[in-house]
C-alpha cells in the first residue's frame, strides 16, 4: 500500500507515511519536529489513535463472561487482537500470545514463574553485557532470593558480542539464556542462532527480549524458536501499557504462575483453584482492552508497509547516520557494526551527553541521552551515558542530514 518499488520505500511513500502521524504538525522550539527518540517510544499513526477512539466510542465493556452484546463485542475485539498479534509473529496458536503491560512485565512473569519452581539454588542464568535493566533486574532479584548465579556474555574490543566467550559460559548448571534481540543502546543485532545452538546442547530455556527488534524487522517466532519472547506495543506504533509475552506451547501449562486473580480461572473454592487454559491463565484482572485493540491496529499498520521494507529503510538511515558521524573527529560512535537495527549511540568527546541532547532540542531534534537503562554497559564502555539517535519508518535521510548539520554547530558550542 505505502510501498515503493519491491519492498523499498521511496521518498513519496515515506511522505505519505509521515502524513499518518499528526504529531509531525507540531512545532518544537520554532522548528519542525525531528523525532529520533524512537527507541524509547515511537509516535502513533492516526490508524492506531482512531482504533482506540472507536473502541471507546462504540464498544467499551468488560470482556469475557459477559452475556450482553457490548461485552461480547469487546471480547471479540480483544481476542481478534490476540489473533492479529499471533499471525504477525507467525504463531499458529494465538493462546501462546499472552497480553502483558509490556516487555518489563513479560520478563517479570517469566523470571518469577521459573524461579518459583523450575530454577534451583546454584542454577545459572546467562545474559549479555548490553541487556536493558528490565532484562537484568528481574533475574537479579530472584537470583538473590533463590541462590541463582548470573553470568554475562562479554563484548569484544570492537563492542560486538563475544560469541566465542559465550560458549565457555555454558555449563550443566545453566538453565536460562535471556538476551536482547537488538541492543537498545548499541543497536547491535544479537546472533541468536549461534547462541541458541549452544543453549540447545545444554537444554537451556531461551528468553528473547524483543523490545527493540519487533519495531524494526520481521520476526518469525517458530523459525527463531525461543521458549519465550517479549515486546512492547508502544515501540511498535501502538499504545503504552500493553505488550506480548509469547511462550512455547508447553509453558502454557508448565510455567508456574507469578501473578493471579480474576479472569484466570475455571473454578475457585477457598481451598483450591482450577485455572483456565491458555493465555487467560496469565492475564489476571481486567486487561488493557483498548490497548489490545490499538496494538492490533499498530500491527496492521506496520504490515501495510511491510516489515522488510521497514528494516531496509531504517538500516539505510542507521548506515548513513553512522557514516556521517564517523566523519566527525569530535564524535565517538559505539558498537560500530553494519549489522544494526534502528539505533545509533555516540558521544561528542569531552562533552556531557545531556548538554548535546539539550542543544539539539533547541533545533527541534529529539534524541535520548543518558544510560538508556543499560548502566552495566555504560560501565563497560567507560562512559556515564551516550547520545542515542533511534529511527522509525517516518524518519528521512534529509532529517539525518539536518541532524548532522546541527550537531556540527553543537560541537562548536560544547568543545
Ligand atoms: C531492550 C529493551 N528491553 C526492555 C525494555 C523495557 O520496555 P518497557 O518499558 O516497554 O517494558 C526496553 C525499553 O526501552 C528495551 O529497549
Amino acid at each position: 500500500m505505502e510501498k515503493g518499488k519491491g519492498n523499498t520505500l521511496d521518498g513519496p511513500a515515506i511522505q505519505r507515511i509521515r502524513n499518518d502521524f499528526p504529531i509531525f504538525k507540531k512545532v518544537i522550539n520554532g522548528q519542525s519536529l525531528v523525532y529520533f527518540d524512537n527507541g524509547a517510544t515511537v509516535q502513533k499513526p492516526l490508524q492506531v489513535i482512531q482504533a482506540i477512539e472507536n473502541y471507546y466510542y462504540q464498544s467499551n465493556a468488560n470482556i469475557h463472561r459477559g452475556v450482553h452484546t457490548l461485552s461480547r463485542e469487546a471480547t471479540e475485539l480483544y481476542e481478534t487482537a490476540r489473533n492479529t498479534v499471533a499471525a504477525h509473529f507467525n504463531v499458529a496458536n494465538p493462546q501462546q500470545c499472552v497480553f502483558t503491560s509490556g516487555t518489563t512485565e513479560g520478563i517479570n512473569l517469566i523470571a518469577g514463574g521459573l524461579s518459583k519452581a523450575i530454577l534451583r539454588s546454584g542454577d545459572e542464568i546467562i545474559l549479555t553485557a548490553y541487556e536493558h535493566h528490565s532484562n537484568i533486574l528481574p533475574w537479579q532479584l530472584h537470583a538473590q532470593e533463590r541462590g541463582l548465579k548470573l553470568k554475562v556474555i562479554p563484548l569484544k574490543s570492537d563492542q560486538s558480542l563475544d560469541i566465542a566467550a559465550a560458549m565457555t559460559l555454558f555449563t550443566d548448571r545453566t538453565k536460562v539464556l535471556a538476551v536482547a534481540h537488538v541492543s537498545n543502546t548499541l543497536g547491535l543485532i544479537t546472533d541468536l542462532q549461534a547462541l541458541f545452538k549452544i543453549a540447545q546442547q545444554y537444554n537451556v530455556i531461551t528468553v528473547v527480549d524483543g523490545a527493540q527488534s519487533s519495531p524494526h524487522m520481521p520476526v518469525n517466532l517458530p523459525e527463531l524458536d525461543p521458549d519465550f519472547f517479549v515486546c512492547s506495543a508502544h515501540k511498535m506504533y501502538g499504545p503504552t501499557g500493553i505488550g506480548l509475552l509469547y511462550m512455547k506451547e508447553k509453558w502454557l501449562t508448565e510455567l508456574p504462575l507469578f501473578k493471579t486473580g480474576g479472569g484466570t480461572i475455571k473454578t475457585v473454592t477457598f481451598e483450591h483453584t482450577e485455572y483456565a487454559e491458555g493465555a487467560l491463565r496469565f492475564e489476571p484482572g481486567t486487561p488493557h482492552i483498548s490497548g489490545a485493540v490499538g496494538f492490533a491496529a499498530a500491527i496492521d499498520y506496520m504490515n501495510s508497509i511491510d516489515m522488510s521494507a521497514i528494516y531496509k529503510h531504517e538500516s539505510e538511515l542507521v548506515r548513513y547516520a553512522q557514516t556521517r558521524l564517523l566523519e566527525l573527529p569530535e564524535v565517538e560512535v559505539y558498537g560500530q557494526s553494519e549489522h544494526k537495527a534502528g539505533v545509533i549511540s555516540f558521544n561528542v568527546k569531552g562533552a556531557h551527553p545531556f548538554d548535546v541532547g539539550t542543544l539539539l532540542d533547541k533545533y527541534g531534534i529529539a534524541v535520548r541521552t543518558g544510560h538508556h537503562c543499560t548502566q552495566p554497559l555504560m560501565q563497560l564502555l567507560g562512559v556515564q551515558g551516550t547520545v542515542r539517535a533511534s529511527f522509525a519508518i517516518y524518519n528521512t535521510l534529509e532529517e539525518v542530514e539536518y541532524f548532522i548539520e546541527k550537531l556540527k554547530r553543537v560541537i562548536t558550542l560544547v568543545s
